[in-house]
């Protein structure tokens, strides 16, 4: 079978865009992506295809493109970047190769030009054997309530992940106050986001793997902070510089937050490619869902990216998945059983991650269906019942 090169258009100009969609189209081992409205459509593009090669037309909003490209080069240093745009000004075009910009294209584009440029990217990556370099997948796990499961998923998915892939993976744990993953994984020490932010050299790849410590299974994390007050300190332009570093070490980071909304969490949410929402099926648990899923339609969270587990489910009154579905106007993407047992609470204790004490248990297997989906193998549950739940109640309940 042929081998194709991810390539993503992102242009507002919906004249170029058609042009360089039918340019692009008619080449042999290009697999085209394209976004015609917004850049922050174009962002998940990006996380989702993976390009190797992204376009970008800097009319008609030249600055707002421009941050984007910054944004780009930043997060996927993977990703080549062309850049084309109507005004052919010196200063602009300095600009464009100062966010990372490999070939800056002027419109109307040459088709000729145009098409071995990018001949010359799909040639470049054959011949390096096509091997990207390493680019996290990054998951927020957000539970809707305290004792959710949230921890529990985050360290027990980082677990699943760091076996699958070349790079493994790692935890950073943002509920700085009272952050438990380091207890869950048996990890002790290592620096905290404030002072790996402030402190480290974040530029050496080598280095950066020696930086964190890592459980017995082999997971690293960036742990909460030893002492409560230096919690305080830790912003979001702090873990957007320690994930930018690190994006480029691991093949996945999972990141635990705190029951709460605020700048730490939400930028979490925004710089990862799925935010997985952790809920039973009580009734405060949806409540705060429908408040969650709210917010994250606001922050133009896609249904791809805002996937909800229902977690412990499987109780005699539990509410249907496809009430669950309709109350929520959300898809559920998973369910994972309760285990109340003593391996799952000797694993907390142990503080080994439950699926390494029990890989072929139901809750371990269902968990491994969600780190295949995350690391690019779609394993969506498929599930079909009548449904059956207090609708009523509940949809006043959450208006
Ligand atoms: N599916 C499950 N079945 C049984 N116990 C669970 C399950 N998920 C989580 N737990 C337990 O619930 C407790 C709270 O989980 P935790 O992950 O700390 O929640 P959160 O981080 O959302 O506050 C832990 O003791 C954990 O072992
Ligand atoms: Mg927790």
């Amino acid at each position: 079978m042929e081998n194709r090169t991810p390539v993503t258009l992102i242009d507002l100009d919906p004249e170029s865009n058609a042009v360089l969609t039918e340019q692009l189209k008619g080449m042999p081992g290009v697999e085209l992506t394209a976004e015609g409205h917004d850049f922050y459509r174009g962002v998940s593009l990006i996380r989702r295809h993976r390009p190797a090669l992204v376009i970008l037309n800097l009319y008609p909003a030249e600055d707002a493109a421009l941050s984007f490209a910054r944004k780009i080069s930043q997060n996927h240093p993977e990703v080549t970047l062309f850049i084309t745009a109507k005004n052919t000004h010196s200063a602009l075009i300095l600009n464009a190769m100062r966010v990372g910009a490999r070939e800056f294209i002027s419109q109307p584009v040459d088709k000729e030009e145009f098409t071995s440029a990018v001949r010359k990217v799909l040639q470049g990556r054959r011949e390096s054997g096509s091997g990207r370099p390493v680019c996290a997948k990054v998951v927020t796990v957000f539970g809707t309530k305290g004792g959710a499961g949230a921890t529990t998923l985050a360290v027990n998915l980082a677990s699943l992940l760091n076996s699958f892939g070349r790079s493994g993976a790692a935890v950073f744990d943002l509920d700085l106050q009272f952050g438990d993953a380091a207890l869950m994984m048996g990890v002790k020490g290592g620096a905290s986001l404030p002072a790996l932010a402030e402190n480290a050299d974040l530029q050496d790849t080598d280095q950066l793997k020696t930086l964190l410590p890592r459980s017995s299974g082999g997971t690293a994390l960036l742990a909460a902070p030893g002492r409560i007050e230096e919690a305080e300190t830790a912003t979001a332009a702090h873990l957007e510089k320690v994930l930018s570093a690190f994006r480029g070490v691991f093949d996945a980071i999972v990141i635990d937050t705190a029951h709460v909304l605020n700048d730490l969490s939400v930028k979490a949410m925004d710089e990862s490619d799925f935010v997985l929402l952790t809920a039973g099926t009580d009734v405060p648990s949806l409540h705060h869902a429908g408040r969650c899923l709210d917010l994250f339609r606001k922050m133009g969270f896609d249904r791809e990216k805002a996937l909800l587990v229902l977690n412990r489910y499987g109780g005699a009154d539990d509410i249907h998945p496809e009430a669950v579905e309709k109350l929520l106007n959300h898809p559920v993407a998973w369910r994972l059983p309760g285990q109340d047992t003593e391996w799952m609470a000797g694993a907390v204790t142990r503080g080994v991650p439950a699926v390494e004490l029990q890989p072929r248990a139901k809750w371990s297997m269902a968990l491994r269906r969600v780190a295949e989906h995350v690391s690019g193998v779609p394993a969506y549950e498929k599930r079909r019942r009548p449904a059956h739940a207090p609708m009523a109640f509940l949809q006043k309940l959450i208006g």
